[in-house]
């Protein structure tokens, strides 16, 4: 079946993943809003797109930062913006571990989603879909069964949301291992990301969202260096599936390969 077109805002797109997810949209018919933290950048990138013809357009976004967020938002209200597709792709993978690395990788990879996601919401055209850019490193079977048990079943965003503050002061207060938690903050964060996608599923059910995190595999891009199994192209298409999923598709759902997988 052909995928459905439609008007899609993708974060972290100057580069990588994002940019890719951009251009493959930008392929299929889509309208596109590139955004990514560096203006100078982003408008860079989206007149490269704008040359092989797609329609893409750009606006800044830190996804760390409320003031960033909240100028977008504005911009795209004023525009009378409606968005079929929002794909949470910008992340970090910060080299090191402490307190300073915790607390901006949580910022950017699980609260950056999170926060983009509620402001956005209110733009969002019935059916449309929400994207999660997960890590194979966060599937719950290569975690201990304590740990396992706080993500799954997923608790309330609320209390998911001190969970993951108080990694950060376990973090700072030398007690991490103690605690049971690994000592990578990426994983942190999207184990966490993982747990909001379903809570999103379930509570955007009732307005027919389809909210689900994708894995991309291991991919060539600055992340995931130049060694990775993956071409950009490939990895990309997860993401790209998952932004045009038909209004009848599945929801609360993890996918690698287009495939469902146990979280
Ligand atoms: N590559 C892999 O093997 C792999 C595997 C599994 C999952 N993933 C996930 O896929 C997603 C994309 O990764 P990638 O491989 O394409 O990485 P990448 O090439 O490092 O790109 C990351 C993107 O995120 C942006 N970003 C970082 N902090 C941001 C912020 N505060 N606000 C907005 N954008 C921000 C970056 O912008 P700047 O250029 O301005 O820093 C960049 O555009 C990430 O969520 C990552 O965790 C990647």
């Amino acid at each position: 079946m052909k995928p459905a077109t439609g008007t899609a805002l993708v974060t972290g797109a100057n580069r990588g993943l994002g940019l890719e997810t951009c251009r493959q949209l930008g392929r299929l018919g889509w309208r596109v809003w590139l955004t990514a933290p560096d203006p100078d950048e982003g408008q860079q990138v989206r007149d490269a797109l704008r040359s092989e013809g797609l329609d893409v357009h750009f606006e800044p976004l830190d996804v760390a930062s409320p003031e960033s967020l909240s100028t977008l938002a504005g911009r795209l209200e004023q525009q009378g913006v409606r968005l079929s597709a929002l794909i949470n792709n910008a992340g970090v993978a910060m080299d090191g571990f402490n307190a300073h690395v915790a607390e901006y990788t949580l910022a950017v990879n699980f609260f950056g989603p999170l926060h983009v996601t509620e402001r956005l919401l209110p733009l969002m055209e019935e059916h449309g879909r929400i994207v999660m850019v997960s890590s194979s490193l966060a599937e719950l079977k290569d975690y201990p069964p304590a740990l396992q048990q706080r993500f799954d079943p997923p608790p309330s965003k609320e209390q998911l949301k001190a969970l993951l503050r108080s990694f950060v002061e376990d973090v700072r207060d030398g007690v991490y291992e103690a605690r049971g938690w690994p000592g990578s903050a990426y994983r942190v964060s999207k184990l966490g990301l993982n747990a909001l996608t379903r809570l999103l599923a379930q509570e955007l059910k009732p307005r027919n969202q389809l909210v689900n995190a994708v894995l991309p595999g291991w991919v060539r891009t600055q992340m995931g260096g130049q060694h990775a199994a993956r071409s950009v192209e490939r990895g990309a298409d997860i993401l790209v599936w998952a932004a045009t999923l038909p209004p009848e598709g599945p929801t609360g759902g993890l996918f690698i390969n287009r495939r469902p997988i146990p979280w």
